[in-house]
């Protein structure tokens, strides 16, 4: 049996490909350094959308409903930001994807590809005792994220890594994502899956960790020492290894370099490179039997902190970008007719005596 389903081929997919032994991603037949930074998110939405939804828009109807729809939803979801402010941001936006229609159409699509984006902000202004911003439709999706945020520089930061993590192979989410699709329940459902297996550490759970990390290791000064701690409780370092890639994640340095645009990163970014450098020589000393790099989570950490997002939304922030991933999935699932349902074998327990 494959421990983790690893190596398993559950799916036939035209969305991407994760190809782990060279280090390259491909999304719709384009490299991720073809797409991230030189196509913004809602062309990449609508890339991944192609052939899926019936009367898709072209690229400018799509990015203006796009934006008209976070307009609508700011509306729709204003009154309950007062009680769901109260949850952990990613908790709080789950409980508001929970509430929309489920169907397969493509207006749920757009409602659900613009609620984090809308919802994230306004939760996270509410939390802090401000007014939460209404939605500039006449935005880019990024651009109107970090205006809603309070913020104005790092859009562009934004914009490339909501495409960069748009879509990922057949991970935990998506493959979540899938087999709710595959029952024929609504695009609703199958993201709402997609939400829960994103949220543990071992996935969309690490960029949060991340930041803990680095800054208990600037505190104590001594990153090897601390990484070596580290290893004897059996802890795993956030932001590094991956079950299929064995070299560099590409999208590692395609935040990497996003990062370093931005301004005032510098000194962070230096300090993360030194931690990322004795984190990689200790995996490689303590694991030598395995091919252990950084993933996507380390720069993502960095990124989204240096956007201006508190640590606790980071998750939501990967889920803003994967949903458009999560949604094509879906439709493709469903549209192959089929239930996921894999076999699985009984190990007999031995009796229990009766009393
Ligand atoms: N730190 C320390 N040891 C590690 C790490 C790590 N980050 N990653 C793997 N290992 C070790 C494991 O303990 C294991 O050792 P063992 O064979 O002695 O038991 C060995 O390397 C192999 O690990 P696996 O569990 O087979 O790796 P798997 O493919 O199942 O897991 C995963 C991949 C979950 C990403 C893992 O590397 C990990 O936990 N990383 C830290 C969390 C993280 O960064 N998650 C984000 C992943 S990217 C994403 O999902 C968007």
């Amino acid at each position: 049996m494959a421990s983790g389903l690893e190596g398993v081929v559950a799916a036939e997919t035209v969305l991407s490909d994760v190809r782990g032994e060279v280090g390259e991603l491909v999304i719709r037949g384009y490299r991720l350094d073809e797409l991230a930074g030189r196509r913004s998110f809602e062309q990449v939405a609508h890339l991944l959308f192609a052939g899926f939804f019936d009367n898709l828009p072209d690229e400018q109807v799509f990015a203006a409903r796009l934006g008209s729809t976070r307009a609508e939803l700011f509306d729709a979801i204003h009154p309950a930001l007062p009680g769901l402010a109260q949850l952990p941001p990613y908790d709080g936006v789950r409980a508001l994807v929970a509430g929309l229609a489920d169907t397969s159409g493509l207006d749920d699509a757009f409602r659900l590809l613009a609620l984090p984006a809308v919802a994230l902000p306004a939760l996270v202004r509410q939390r802090d005792g401000l007014d939460p911003i209404f939605p500039d439709p006449t935005l880019g999706h990024a651009a109107d994220v970090v205006r809603m945020l309070g913020r104005d520089a790092g859009a562009g930061a934004l914009d490339a890594y909501l495409a960069t993590v748009s879509d990922h192979g057949l991970n935990a989410s998506t493959f979540a994502a899938r087999v709710v699709a595959s029952t024929q329940a609504g695009l609703t459902s199958a993201v709402l899956a997609g939400y829960s297996a994103l949220k543990g550490p071992l996935h969309g759970g690490a960029p949060g960790p991340v930041i803990d990390m680095l800054d208990a290791i600037a505190e104590e000064g001594d990153a090897a020492a601390w990484i070596s701690r580290a290893f004897d409780r059996g802890d795993r370092l956030m932001g590094f290894g991956h079950r299929i890639y064995r070299t560099r994640d590409p999208r590692a340095d395609v935040l990497k370099a996003q990062v370093a645009k931005l301004a005032g990163s510098s000194e962070r970014l230096a300090f993360a490179e030194q931690v990322e450098q004795v984190a990689l020589a200790e995996l490689r000393r303590r694991k030598p039997d395995r091919v252990l790099d950084t993933n996507v989570e380390f720069y993502t950490a960095l990124l989204l902190e240096a956007v201006g997002f508190p640590k606790d939304c980071f998750t939501a922030v990967f889920a803003m970008g994967r949903t458009a991933g999560w949604l094509a999935h879906a439709r493709e699932q469903a549209m192959t007719g089929r239930v996921i349902r894999p076999a699985s074998r009984y190990i007999e327990p031995p009796r229990q005596q009766a009393a």
